[in-house]
């Protein structure tokens, strides 16, 4: 059996940010500004706030506009809907990004349903998501996209593959099935509550594991030579108390039958960012009528 390959999440981000940025410059010398995103960010939970300083730094460093928003806990609906009214608005803003999970009692679907689809960098917007059902231009959510160019990355084309998504979520399971119908697998989805779940991820030569259950998928559910696209962050108890970050695919067990493999951190977590400032570049070239 040939050593299974390592999906190396942080370099193929990197020369993905590479490329935007020089898009980013040609579209700042075709517009004479730079393309924006703006990035609404409602209270104070820690994990929003590391992603959010994240987001913006690499906007900058791509070479784009970053406006950020930092609003208290307790900001209303009616606040909410009126700052994404005027980012709607406003013509130096390309993309609009809300950070998720907003404060309890702030309703996320209608603040997502106000942003304008053409704005909607995370392709969360009904609009956007039933464009991609239907295989129009669509602005598509950042994660499922980093999955498909990661597994395109080992496997060029993916056409005919068994392709096994396990999780139904709208912000990953269910694009990143889309996606890769669109890429011509034969795609199932499978989920928690799925009748014999080992059998089922077995048929996979492209697994994409999004459940949100540390170290779910285990080894013995992979099929030989299979892709494997971990999407699981998850923290677990570790000997020194830190905790540890692991994947909901049982890792080490997995590379030892695998083809290639994405690891947990490194894998699918850098291409996200990577993703939206991607879309940012695509909604503000079409907003231009430069794509
Ligand atoms: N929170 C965790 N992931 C995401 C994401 O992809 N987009 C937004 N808006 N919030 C998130």
């Amino acid at each position: 059996m040939p050593e299974a390959k390592l999906i190396d999440g942080k370099a193929i981000a990197e020369a993905l940010r590479r490329e935007i940025a020089t898009g980013a410059a040609r579209f700042a010398a075709r517009t004479g500004r730079p393309a924006g995103l703006a990035v609404v960010l409602v209270g104070d939970d820690p994990a929003s706030q590391v992603y959010v300083k994240s987001k913006g730094r690499q906007t900058i460093e791509t070479g784009m506009r970053s406006i950020q928003h930092r609003l208290p806990a307790e900001t209303s609906q009616l606040e909410l809907m009126g700052l994404i009214e005027r980012l709607n608005k406003d013509e130096a803003v390309d993309g609009i990004l809300v950070q998720l999970p907003l404060p309890p009692g702030l309703d996320s679907g209608a603040v997502i349903e106000a942003i304008d689809p053409a704005k909607d960098v995370d392709g969360f917007h009904p609009v956007n998501a039933g464009r991609l059902m239907t295989g129009a231009p669509s602005l598509v959510p950042c994660t499922p996209l980093g999955c498909v160019l990661l597994a395109k990355s080992v496997s060029p084309s993916l056409k005919g593959l068994e392709a096994v998504v396990v999780g139904r979520s709208n912000i990953v399971g269910k694009p990143v099935a889309q996606l890769l119908l669109a890429e011509d697998c034969t795609v199932t989805i499978a989920h928690s509550r799925t009748r014999d779940l080992p059998g089922v991820v077995r048929r996979a030569d492209l697994v994409v594991a999004a459940v949100g259950r540390p170290e779910m998928v285990r080894g013995d559910w992979i099929k030989p030579g299979a892709i494997v696209i971990d999407v699981g962050i998850n923290r677990i108890a570790s000997g020194d108390g830190k905790g540890r970050l692991v994947g909901d695919v049982a890792f080490e067990e997995a590379r030892a039958v695998v083809g290639a493999i994405t690891p947990v951190p490194g894998g699918v977590g850098p291409m996200t960012i990577a993703c939206l400032l991607r879309n940012t570049l695509d909604a503000a070239s079409r907003r231009a009528g430069l794509a």
